[in-house]
């Protein structure tokens, strides 16, 4: 599809995209948090509102600017960042999970900073789990026939990985990265494959993150349900 001129594809339509990573606080100077730099889920949230949706950007942590003509929902916390995507997510056509949420946080929040002890001792962090919000969401459609797309990075067996993590979650379609030394985190290009429900694959070249943004948005479109309005 040629996009000199963007078809307003999506005109009509609202989308919720979360990206960056989460940070989860451990006390008042210290957090557990991942090397996602955010830059695929803003690139997916400009590329819907070339394509005319109303978009919601829930960030985490990334530092970007607010991309024009977006509404950015700032968040911290994998705990915040639930809030915010179920809320925006409550009227959306569809929603698109490119943020790298943390799997658990600290059990407890130390409200003093952490001080090491004369005996030469480390403490040990327990950590529970956090809530998986793409589970979430797939199982609990806000609407029937929302669209629910989510994102993984895999290091082996990716494709296997990947179908197994789908059908895992229950989503419509996953974007599978391999991830290496060089490739996906904080580097400005990508190459995935993104496997959908009905049993479809997409390979997409190595390029950059805004060509993937087009072709998630292509395969989102004939998975969107019909127009109400
Ligand atoms: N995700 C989420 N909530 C979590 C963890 C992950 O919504 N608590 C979403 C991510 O935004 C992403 C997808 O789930 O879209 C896959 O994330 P990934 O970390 O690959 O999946 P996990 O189920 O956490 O599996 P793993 O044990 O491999 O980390
Ligand atoms: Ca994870």
């Amino acid at each position: 599809l040629a996009r000199g001129v963007t078809a307003p594809d999506l005109a009509g339509r609202h989308v919720v995209v979360s990206a960056g990573g989460t940070r989860e606080p451990l006390d008042p100077v210290r957090y557990l948090g991942n090397r996602s730099s955010g830059k695929q889920g803003y690139a997916l949230a400009k590329a819907a509102a070339a394509r005319g949706a109303r978009v919601t950007l829930v960030e985490a942590n990334t530092g970007l600017p607010d991309p024009a003509g977006v509404d950015v929902v700032h968040t911290g916390t994998a705990v915040q960042l639930r809030e915010a995507v179920l809320k925006a997510a409550a009227d959306a056509d569809a929603v698109v999970m490119a943020a790298a949420v943390a799997d658990f946080r600290p059990a407890t929040y130390a409200p003093g900073k952490i001080k090491k002890t004369d005996d030469g001792g480390a403490p040990t962090i327990e950590l529970v789990r956090n809530p998986d919000i793409l589970a979430e969401l797939s199982a609990d459609r806000a609407l029937p026939g929302q669209v629910v797309v989510g994102f993984a990075a895999e290091t082996d067996d990716v494709l296997a990985n990947g179908r197994a993590k789908l059908a895992r979650k229950g989503c419509d379609l996953l974007v599978v990265n391999e991830v290496g030394e060089r490739k996906t985190f904080g580097s400005e290009e990508n190459e995935a494959v993104v496997l959908a429900a009905d049993g479809t694959e997409t390979p997409v070249p190595y390029g950059p993150k805004e060509a993937l943004a087009e072709t998630v948005w292509d395969l989102v479109l004939p998975r969107l349900r019909e127009r109400t309005t």
